[in-house]
């Protein structure tokens, strides 16, 4: 629900892409609140417009991409009606990216200090040089570089992958951005560094009070870092709400088959691995809720329209026939 409070209110958006075959949404009327300081997970499987929508956000896709419709309330500011350069204004500053490879955010040929002089300066160019050099030290410290003076005047290929992630945080959180979108930064990484990032990265967004949109198709790693989750599928959020919440009893018959297929959720008489069926694509979507051809609950009724929006105090999900809740049961 929209709250005052919200750092970041998402409504309808939309984003397509023009194909021959005409336009597609890629993103399909997406609502999301993202609170001041909160951590939002947002999963779903590969394709489902996860990476799309937080480069929608930041006004960052290009032809044949679109974003068609919708709003996104940045401190009550429509993003979509800012030019290029007010965006660019922000971008790296207020609002940060994450990508899940790291050269996306660091120049090759230059020193890490260089970059990451210029990620302040650009946006804050009355920045005394020493004290942006401070800034460099301290950041690449909270991110858990050892020996930082000594790093700075290495090239990004000097680091190894986590190191090299790590350098990108740092960048992304030198200028204390109040929204950090990580499309996942973690996913590349082995099982032991992934855990060091995502326990550092949840610590420095308490400290400094900044929100996250952390992209995952990993449930476990929402279970572990996040305040609220997104349950995307196929260009929408299906279900939406506080993760202990959702996660212990999931409204959603996507969410609870994500939460079957994790490992270590193996709940007798449920099946372990994939949902059972294929994402629908460019040309498969039909009529209705799209979740339906792979719905163990779906009815005749999931066939009409595409489900609006149930609201529940916090939580939200789009579903003809939602799973009751225990009291519900009872
Ligand atoms: N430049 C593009 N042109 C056409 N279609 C695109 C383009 N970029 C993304 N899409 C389509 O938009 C849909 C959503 O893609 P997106 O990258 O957001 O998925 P995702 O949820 O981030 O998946 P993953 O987990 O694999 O990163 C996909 O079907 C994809 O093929
Ligand atoms: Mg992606």
């Amino acid at each position: 629900m929209t709250t005052d409070t919200s750092l970041l209110d998402v409504r309808g958006l939309q984003t397509a892409f023009h194909t021959e075959a005409g336009a597609w949404l890629a993103v399909d009327g997406v609502d999301l609140t993202v609170a001041r300081g909160e951590i939002v997970g947002l999963v779903g499987e590969s394709g489902s417009g996860k990476s799309v929508t937080g480069f929608s956000l930041l006004g960052l896709i290009d032809p044949p991409g679109e974003v068609v419709g919708g709003q996104v309330l940045f401190n009550g500011t429509d993003l979509r009606s800012l030019d290029e350069e007010s965006l660019r204004k922000l971008r790296g500053d207020r609002i940060a990216m994450i990508f899940q490879d790291p050269l996306m955010t660091l120049n090759p040929v230059l020193r890490v200090k260089e970059q990451m002089m210029e990620a302040i300066l650009t946006h804050h160019p009355r920045t005394p040089r020493r004290d942006a050099e401070a800034r460099c030290l301290e950041a690449l410290a909270m991110v858990g570089i050892p020996a930082p003076e000594k790093r700075l005047d290495n090239y990004p290929h000097e680091f190894s992958g986590g190191m090299r992630q790590r350098v990108a945080i740092a960048i992304a959180m030198l200028n204390h951005p109040e929204l950090i979108i990580a499309d996942e930064p973690t996913t590349a990484l082995d099982v032991t560094i992934q855990g060091q990032i995502l326990y550092q990265m949840q610590k420095l967004c308490r400290q400094n009070d900044t929100a996250m949109i952390w992209i995952t198709h990993d449930l476990g790693v929402v279970a572990e870092l996040a305040d609220k989750v997104a349950v995307m599928y196929a260009g929408r959020i299906v279900e939406y709400g506080p993760v202990s919440e959702v996660l212990a009893a999931p409204r959603h018959p996507y969410t609870q088959g994500l939460l079957q297929s994790m490992p270590g959720a193996a709940v007798p008489g449920s099946r372990l691995n994939q949902i059972d069926g294929m994402a629908p694509t460019l040309t498969g979507r039909e009529a209705g809720c799209t979740f339906r051809p792979r719905c163990p609950h779906a009815g005749p009724e999931c066939a009409r329209a595409v489900p609006d929006r149930t609201d529940a105090g916090e939580r939200y999900f789009r579903c003809y026939r939602p799973i009751a809740l225990a009291q519900e049961q009872a």
